[in-house]
């Protein structure tokens, strides 16, 4: 009664403020700007609005005061002037002034694409990208990192990230995959609740779903590219994720750019009204991706000029714009609705949605933040440790050729080569300071793998590590010499579209770079520092062994030197497929049936330093749809190292009445085994995991035979409808 009686009070309060709401004012809460827009530097005339100032007073009056334009983001680029912990308390607290001299002081959502941490402050820590996270498995890590990041961001007054990224990435060319979580629903849907729910988790920070949806299946990879995908792809791999995180709790939604068979998502009602709101059953706030209104006229085409586009938009069910900088089309907007092209309850329930967002975060009651107090938090120990796990959890063993690795601490020398090997930005990659990443002298805080490989290893060991790539001759005797070349390879940092790529190979003087060190006859270890699967098939036919660091942020070094020297078992396992070459695309794990799937790693694949015997898989013979099944397994460490094993289950079916793909992912846990240790481990699948979709979006309820995996044991399971 209690709680009906506050959410009563607060539906009263939201609707006082609605009574007394010009539409001009009720237009500004649907709009968001760019913090440039408010710099002293801005000027219409230049398209690259990058170039940094003050807050300019002007601007302050102009935007939050005279149009009361209700959200500011920092985009990729959009860091404050100095981007310190200090600059940027300043920067909110003082827009936060001004919604105290607009009429009716409604303060202000500031939102920033927080994708691995505080990513666009000085000093902050960089956590890995989600391809990592997703490789990790470890649903508690991500709750946890999710919840500093939140504290990290609300420390100076953020209180929207436009994260998690909920896209399912089919094709690796994309260049957004490593903000993906990989290739399966399943666990991108388990990756994001855990997310939203640790960042949602003291109402403190919105998390905002992105990017809705189908936006990781455009063709060939291409970003923002058309997506042709039938009803099924639509209910079986782009939504669960959504709904996943809408039922536990998601406040926002970034519908994305691209258009989904034919229609632009910003002009879908289909997709953001009847699917989201209605089946869905979504009641927060829409926001539109940057510029992307706009783009329905110059982009998409749908709109015959700037007009009809926010028309578009505004019926569909777009609540937000993130404009990002021209005012007008909040004039336009009010204008649509006074001549009765949108209704005014449309307006209405969205500006609702905003407010009743900005109570939920303590936004009337608090909008001030103290800097001294932010310094403590971001970028801690504590963060800095719990990135570290993260990171270390994520590194996945490819290869291992007579036990190579670990190396011991003890070795007598070894020769560190690659592009990666002393650079932090290679190691946080893109959203890192600045949109496409890659600045180093903005990250200062972190350890390089080479100086994290200097204090891992004993005095006594010969660190050589040479720089210059081009420097042949040198690379070449002193591979000759060392006991083992360590070479740190991979992609440099890059963003969104800039990171398509049509080969997946690693760069040609990399590649020379292996072919010398392989040729010298010493064991050479290949660190790969990237985003998504690079095609890899000389190097894992030639190369003793393999270790894909992903992404692993300002840790990645420490978390790179724990597994190369053993303090660390590895126990990451693969979130996407590693193809063979290229032409394999796109390749996925749970492709249709009578397709064939053969990578050069499969989906889940990850090696250990020891090894695990499973055994007794136990399960029900026959269950009645709309019952959830209770399945354990025996899992053992049998080899010679302590060890954390990724235990999957996966069902397959022979025959069903639409076709199926190979293999789903169903279930997975992390457990921690001694040597000799044996554990028991538990799943319990849903009725709804089973559920088959049609082309026509209906679900079929159907009797039929279902095999669980687990590791190398299996049993069938019938399921029958009566
Ligand atoms: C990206 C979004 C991001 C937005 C704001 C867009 O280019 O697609 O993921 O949230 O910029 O920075």
């Amino acid at each position: 009664m209690n709680k009906n009686n506050t959410l009563d009070t607060l539906e009263i309060q939201i609707q006082d403020i609605l009574d007394i709401m010009t539409l001009k004012e009720k237009v500004g809460q649907l709009t968001m700007i760019e913090l440039s827009r408010l710099m002293t530097t801005y000027n219409e005339m230049k398209p690259d609005k990058t170039e940094k100032g003050a807050l300019d007073e002007k601007y302050l009056q102009e935007v939050i005061v005279d149009y009361g334009i209700g959200s500011i983001l920092s985009g990729g680029n959009g860091a404050p002037l100095n981007s310190t912990v200090e600059a940027w308390t300043n920067t909110i607290n003082k827009i936060q002034e001004w919604t105290l001299k607009s009429r009716l002081k409604i303060p202000i959502l500031y939102g920033i694409d927080g994708v691995h941490g505080f990513d666009l402050a000085f000093g902050a820590t960089i956590y890995p990208h989600n391809i990592g996270i997703a490789a990790a498995r470890n649903l508690q890590l991500i709750e946890e990192y999710a919840k500093l990041t939140a504290e990290e961001l609300n420390s100076v007054g953020i209180t929207w990230n436009f994260a998690p990224v909920l896209d399912v990435a089919r094709d690796p060319r994309w260049g957004r995959t490593y903000e993906t979580f990989g290739e399966d629903p399943y666990l991108t849907s388990e990756m994001g609740k855990a997310f939203v729910l640790g960042l949602q988790e003291n109402n403190k920070v919105a998390a905002c779903g992105k990017h809705y949806v189908g936006y990781g299946s455009s063709q060939k990879g291409k970003d923002r590219g058309p997506i042709d995908i039938s009803l099924r792809t639509l209910w079986e791999i782009c939504l669960p994720p959504f709904k996943a995180a809408i039922e536990s709790g998601l406040d926002t939604i970034m519908a994305t750019s691209a258009e989904v068979n034919g229609t632009p998502v910003h002009a879908s009602k289909t997709l953001l009204t009847d699917i989201l709101r209605d089946k869905l059953k979504f009641n927060g706030v829409v926001i539109s991706d940057w510029m992307d209104i706009e783009k329905l006229h110059v982009y998409h085409k749908t709109a015959i000029d700037i007009s009809h586009a926010i028309k578009q938009a505004y019926s569909a069910g777009i609540d937000v714009s993130t404009v990002p900088f021209e005012l007008s089309q909040a004039e336009q907007l009010v204008k649509l609705v006074e001549q009765g092209e949108i209704p005014m309850n449309i307006i209405d329930e969205s500006v609702k949605r905003v407010l009743r967002l900005k109570f939920k975060l303590g936004l009337f009651n608090e909008r001030f933040k103290a800097s001294d107090k932010a310094q403590m938090i971001v970028g801690s120990k504590k963060s800095r440790d719990l990135a570290e796990a993260l990171a270390t959890e994520s590194m996945t063993l490819l290869k291992n050729k007579n036990h190579l690795l670990p190396l011991s601490k003890e070795i007598k020398s070894v020769l560190i080569v690659g592009p990666s090997a002393n650079s932090l930005s290679q190691l946080c990659g893109g959203w890192t300071m600045t949109w496409r990443g890659g600045n180093e002298d903005q990250l200062t805080t972190g350890k390089t793998v080479l100086d994290a490989i200097k204090e891992k290893v004993s005095p006594n060991t010969e660190v050589t590590f040479i720089e210059d790539s081009s420097n042949i001759i040198e690379i070449k005797s002193t591979a000759e010499k060392v006991e083992v070349c360590i070479a740190i390879v991979g992609e440099e940092p890059y963003a969104e579209g800039s990171g398509d790529r049509r080969n997946l190979n690693l760069s040609k003087d990399q590649l020379e770079l292996l072919e010398i060190l392989h040729d010298s006859q010493t064991p050479v270890v290949m660190v790969l520092v990237s985003g998504r699967p690079l095609t890899i098939k000389w190097e894992s036919q030639n190369l003793p062994a393999i270790l894909w660091a992903y992404l692993p942020g300002t840790e990645g070094g420490s978390a790179i030197a724990n597994v190369l020297f053993g303090d660390h078992n590895p126990s990451g396992r693969l979130p996407i497929t590693i193809p063979k070459d290229v032409y394999q695309l796109p390749l996925v794990y749970n492709t249709r049936i009578n397709s064939k799937y053969e990578p050069l790693y499969p989906f889940g694949y990850g090696l250990s330093y020891t090894k695990f015997k499973y055994s007794h898989l136990d399960a029900p013979s026959e269950v009645k749809q709309g019952e959830s099944i209770n399945v354990s397994v025996k899992v053992k460490n049998i080899g010679n190292y302590d060890g954390d094993e990724i235990v999957e289950l996966y069902i397959s079916e022979s025959y069903a009445p639409v076709t199926l793909p190979l293999k789903q992912l169903k279930g997975f846990k992390r457990v921690s085994l001694k040597q000799g240790e044996e554990k028991t481990v538990s799943f319990q699948i849903m009725p709804e995991q089973l559920c088959l979709v049609n082309d026509l979006e209906k679900i079929m309820v159907e009797s039929r035979v279902i095999k669980i995996k687990i590791g190398d044991q299996s049993k069938q399971i019938i399921l029958t409808t009566t």
